[in-house]
C-alpha cells in the first residue's frame, strides 16, 4: 500500500510503498479516510514525544476516520507500531462507530485537540458546574476547543489566555475574558484580578508562562484553602518548570496531568459519545485543512492558520 513513511527523525515523511498491515487478534482491516496532523503526531515523527516508540521506518498518525468492510465510518486509533494512520489501510484495534452526517475530515481534525480539554476537565479535574476555568494557551486548536468544553461542562466563567492577539480575538465569542501573554505587561496579575478564585487551569504551555500564572493565582487567592486544580496538558512553551515549594504549602494546589498514560482508555471511551454528540451539533469543531496523502511531504511544513488542523486524506 501507499503510506507516509518516516525513515529519519530529522526529515518529513516520504510518500512511498509500505507493507500492508496484517490484522492480529481482534484487529480489523480498514480503509483510511482522513487523519489529522496533531502536535503529538509531529512529536512522535521526530522521536521527541514521550510516547514515541522510536522504531524506524514508521508510519506516523495516532488516530483518524476509516471505512469498515460494511461501508460504515468509524473513528479509530491505537495502531500497532510501526503502523500509523497516514496510510491507505490500517489494522485497527479500537473502532468507534460515527453518527451519520459527520464530515470525516472535521472528525479527524477535531478529536485529538477537542478531547484534550474535554478529558482534562471532565475526567482528570472532574469540573463541577459553576466552577471557574482558565485556559492557558487558548489560541491553538486544543485551547480553543477547551474553552467551549468548559462552557459545555457547566463552567461559570472561562478566562482565555494566549499569545497571539488575532487568536484571542477568534476565541472571544466563547470566553468571558481574554488576556494576552505579553512580556511587557504583568499579564499573570491581570488574570488573577479577573476572578476571586480560579478552580481549574487547563495548561497547554507549561514553562515560563505557567510558572508566572501559578505564582499570581496562588498569591491572589481570597481563600488559600480553596482547591486550585492545575491540569497540565501540553508544553508549547517548554518542558521544565521551576516550582517554588512555598506554592504547594501555601495553597490547596492539585497539580495533575492529562494525556496518554494518565487518562484510562475506558474513561476516554465513556466520554466519546458525549463528545461526538457535541461535534455533530457543531460545537468543539476544528476546521480541517485537507491535503492528499501523495502530497504529505510538502504539506508537512505548510503553515496552517491558527486553530485549524492539517488533515491527510489518502
Ligand atoms: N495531553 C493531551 O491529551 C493533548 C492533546 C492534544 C494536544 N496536546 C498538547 O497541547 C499543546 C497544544 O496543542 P494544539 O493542538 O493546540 O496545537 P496547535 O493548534 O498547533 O497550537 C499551538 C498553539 O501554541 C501556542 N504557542 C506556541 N508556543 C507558545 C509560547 N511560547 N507561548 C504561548 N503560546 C505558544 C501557539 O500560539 P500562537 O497562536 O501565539 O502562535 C498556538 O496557538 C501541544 O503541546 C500538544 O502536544 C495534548
Amino acid at each position: 500500500m501507499k503510506a507516509a513513511v518516516i525513515d529519519n527523525f530529522d526529515q518529513p515523511p516520504a510518500y512511498r510503498d509500505f507493507a500492508d498491515p496484517v490484522p492480529n487478534g481482534p484487529e480489523e482491516l480498514v480503509e483510511v479516510v482522513a487523519a489529522g496532523v496533531h502536535q503529538i503526531v509531529r512529536g512522535q515523527a521526530s522521536g521527541r514525544h514521550y510516547s514515541s516508540h522510536r522504531q524506524l521506518p514508521m508510519i506516523p498518525g495516532v488516530d483518524g476516520v476509516c471505512r469498515r468492510s460494511d461501508g460504515s465510518l468509524a473513528y479509530f486509533g491505537g495502531l500497532r507500531a510501526p503502523y500509523g494512520t497516514f496510510a491507505e489501510r490500517a489494522a485497527a484495534p479500537m473502532l468507534m462507530p460515527l453518527p451519520d452526517g459527520l464530515d470525516p475530515a472535521v472528525v479527524a481534525a477535531s478529536m485529538n485537540p477537542g478531547m484534550s480539554g474535554w478529558n482534562a476537565l471532565a475526567v482528570r479535574a472532574a469540573l463541577q458546574p459553576g466552577q471557574s476555568v482558565v485556559v492557558l494557551g487558548a489560541t491553538g486548536a486544543s485551547g480553543q476547543t477547551a474553552i467551549q468544553a468548559a462552557k459545555l461542562l457547566g463552567a461559570s466563567e472561562v478566562i482565555a489566555v494566549g499569545r497571539s492577539a488575532a487568536g484571542l480575538r477568534a476565541v472571544s465569542e466563547h470566553a468571558d475574558h481574554t488576556v494576552r501573554i505579553d512580556s511587557g505587561t504583568d499579564w499573570p496579575a491581570q488574570v488573577a484580578a479577573l476572578a476571586d478564585h480560579v478552580d481549574v487551569v487547563v495548561d497547554y504551555l507549561w514553562g515560563e508562562p505557567a510558572a508566572g500564572l501559578l505564582g499570581a493565582l496562588v498569591a491572589g487567592r481570597a481563600d488559600s484553602t480553596r482547591q486550585l486544580t492545575w491540569a497540565q496538558v501540553g508544553s508549547m512553551a517548554g518542558s521544565p518548570l521551576a516550582l517554588d515549594s512555598e506554592l504547594l504549602r501555601s495553597s490547596n494546589l492539585h497539580l495533575i496531568g492529562s494525556g496518554l498514560g494518565s487518562v484510562p482508555m475506558e474513561q476516554i471511551g465513556t466520554q466519546l459519545p458525549a463528545f461526538l454528540g457535541h461535534l455533530a451539533a457543531g460545537h468543539l469543531h476544528v476546521t480541517p485543512v485537507r491535503r492528499r496523502l501523495a502530497d504529505v511531504t510538502e504539506a508537512w511544513s505548510e503553515p496552517i492558520p491558527p486553530g485549524q488542523r492539517l488533515v491527510i486524506v489518502p
